[in-house]
């Protein structure tokens, strides 16, 4: 084992291993893309990602999953996957990421994994949490998640160097969100409402140049906070986290993951700690990666795969023959 893998308990080959994972379950779903039925799509994408994941040489512990042990079948919270001979690592999986925008063949649907040395993801259960994240580049702490909206945007604008009115921020249309909408139009500046899919927006601010995005401002699932965090390990930039329960029953299932102080705001190293490899596959075409191409007689995948200890990067664009896979 080189150096590194010694230090991070990961193996160098799971980066290669892990953009199978994704590719198998942005395949699966992708037969029930414009469907209407987000159930069928995400169920698909949950059993090949558990088929594939139970290939690799791991003993991995799923973190964040598809739900708690009696709600969902496969891949929830605790769930064990892997060979069961290798290192101990943590698993958190959001098999379709935008389980609406698959079911209505939309941009953006994503089959996302991530693995990290046992005991380094934030086990955070499947409620909401309150997010804002930048993309690298700028000095640590310059957005606060309590922070006024117009502060964050003022600051970004400096450090980049540009009037507010240049900047975008990207946020989920929802009515939780009417305010700050108000508040960051009321700032100067313009906002990307996304009707879901928050790990991509997150990650659209590491590019802004290609994205238009600079921030990531708003109210999302934990599970794809964890993850979108695990992701900006990989490729740099900022966030900052809290989990928003709505009810004693959201509290309760904190506390059962082993959630002490619910109101703890969690920086995007508390959340990903430790060396992730992460990998998303497209499952729609999206502003990120192409979404599965049906081609005669293959099928081709794309898919970007991150590791935090090395910040390597790449995109892997796959030519699968069918005669016999995916089936
Ligand atoms: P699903 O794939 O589970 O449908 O999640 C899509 C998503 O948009 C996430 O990206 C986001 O974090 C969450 O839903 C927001 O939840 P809600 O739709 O309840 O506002």
């Amino acid at each position: 084992m080189p150096k590194d893998d010694e230090q991070s308990g990961l193996s160098r080959m799971l980066t290669l291993e892990i953009a199978r994972v994704t590719e198998a379950a942005a395949v699966a779903a992708s037969k029930l893309r414009g469907r209407g039925n987000e159930e069928a799509a995400d169920q698909a994408a949950v059993d090949a990602m558990r088929r594939e994941l139970n290939r690799l040489a791991i003993n991995g512990r799923v973190v964040i999953g598809e739900g708690e042990r009696d709600e969902a079948p496969m891949l929830y919270i605790g769930e064990e996957v892997g060979t069961g001979e290798g290192p101990d690592v943590d698993i958190a999986v959001d098999p379709l990421e935008g389980t609406t925008i698959c079911a209505k063949a939309l941009p953006n649907a994503l089959a996302v994994v991530a693995i990290a040395k046992s005991g380094t993801l934030l086990h955070a259960p499947d409620i909401y949490m309150d997010k804002i994240a930048i993309g690298p580049g700028y000095e640590p702490g310059l957005v606060k998640l309590d922070a006024p909206a117009a502060d964050n945007l003022n600051a970004l604008a400096e450090a980049k160097g540009v009037p507010v009115a240049e900047i975008t921020a990207c946020i989920l249309d929802r009515p939780r969100h009417a305010k700050l909408i108000e508040d960051v139009r009321a700032a100067g500046a313009a906002i990307r409402l996304i009707g879901d899919g928050d790990i991509a927006g997150v990650i659209h601010t590491t590019n802004p140049n290609e994205t238009g995005i600079d921030i990531y401002i708003g109210i999302g699932g934990a599970p794809e906070g964890v993850l979108a965090a695990a992701a900006l390990r990989c490729i740099g930039g900022q966030m900052q986290a809290r989990l928003h329960p709505l009810n004693d029953q959201h509290r309760a299932r904190a506390a059962a993951v082993g959630i002490e102080n619910i109101d703890r705001i969690y920086t995007m190293e508390e959340m990903a700690s430790g060396d992730v490899i992460f990998s998303a596959t497209g499952v729609t075409d999206g502003s990120m990666l192409m979404g599965v191409k049906n081609r005669c007689g293959s099928i081709e995948t794309e898919t970007v795969v991150m590791r935090a200890a090395t910040r390597t990067v790449r995109w892997i664009r796959t030519e699968h023959y069918t005669q016999g896979k995916f089936d």
